[in-house]
């Protein structure tokens, strides 16, 4: 397996679990491989030949991408396009994951893979951009939709929530957004799995359960065991420059669904592993 991005959150756990898995890993960084680098992407997979690709590389800075539409569409739409036509070129099949912000949050029950796509930000046109360019170029496909992650290897919420959480005696988080918050350990050995199967096409793969910011937040905090309280918050008091859905609870509707477990428990399992590594 060649894994790209491999530096990132979910990068990095990804190829822990390919290695987990028996897989021999090529691991690229962003400065190993840019993946909107054509010539650069047909030379380290031809120079490796893997059998799958997870395309782990991507733009993320949701809010800065509205600023920067272009930065944003050539990693994650142009690159994905580029990763998944070298992946055809050497019969490879390629994992892209993908995100609930292509959805626009106007429903009130768990988006499924059929249901119609709008983003309402930049950072989700140019993940729909790369979904399509990685299904338009390499049959064997594997489109993984999955949502607010977080993961031992990267910046995210639940780190935010203990930093301030320390630092104030309380703090306001959105209550008007709700999703499915994903532990990238727990998602990453799924992505590995799809590989060889055959289970081509486009897929939700989320932890179970939902939960508003504001809910994830007071959970983390109490779990912690900080005296931090958590007041509710709009999204219209809370501006920020990319507009998220504000609901965007993923379920598959596929007959070989994978299942993830609830998001409470990919919190105890990374504070767990988090108070581990520290003692180490
Ligand atoms: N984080 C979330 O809440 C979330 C939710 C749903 C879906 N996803 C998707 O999950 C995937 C992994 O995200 P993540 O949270 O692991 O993000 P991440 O930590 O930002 O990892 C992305 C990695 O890609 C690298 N990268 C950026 N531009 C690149 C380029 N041109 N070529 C090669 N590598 C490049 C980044 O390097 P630098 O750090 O040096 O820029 C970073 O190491 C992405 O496809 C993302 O869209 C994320």
């Amino acid at each position: 397996m060649l894994v790209t991005g491999a530096g990132g959150m979910l990068g990095r756990d990804a190829v822990a679990a390919a290695r987990a898995a028996g897989h021999e890993v090529t691991p690229l960084t962003r400065a190993e491989l840019d993946v909107a680098d054509a010539a650069a992407v047909r030379s380290a997979f031809e120079g490796s030949r893997p059998e799958v690709v997870l395309n782990c590389a991507a733009y993320t800075n949701v809010d800065g991408a509205e600023d920067d539409e272009p930065d944003a569409m050539r990693v994650n739409g142009e690159g994905a396009g580029i990763v998944a036509s070298a992946a055809a070129a050497i019969d490879a099949e390629v994992v892209y994951p993908s995100t609930d912000y292509v959805f626009d949050g106007d429903k009130r029950e768990p988006y499924l893979e059929s249901d119609p796509v709008a983003p309402r930000s930049a950072y989700g046109r140019s993940k729909l951009a790369g979904e399509r360019a990685t299904v338009a170029a390499n049959p064997h496909h594997h489109v993984v939709r999955t949502s607010w992650l977080f993961g031992l290897a990267g910046k995210n919420f639940v780190e935010t929530m203990l930093r301030v959480g320390r630092e104030r005696a309380d703090v306001s988080v959105v209550s008007d957004q709700v999703g499915c918050p994903t532990y990238t350990a727990h998602l990453a050995p799924a992505l590995v799995a799809l590989a060889g199967s055959d289970r081509f096409g486009v897929r939700h793969i989320a932890a179970r359960g939902e939960c508003s910011w504001f809910d994830f937040a007071e959970a983390i905090l109490g779990r912690a065991g900080i005296a931090c309280a958590v007041n509710p918050t709009t999204t219209a008091e809370f501006a920020r420059p990319a507009p998220r859905p504000a609901y965007s609870v993923l379920r598959s509707e596929r007959s070989e669904a994978t299942e993830l477990p609830h998001w409470r428990e990919g919190l105890d399992a990374y504070l767990t592993e988090r108070s581990e590594r520290v003692a180490a």
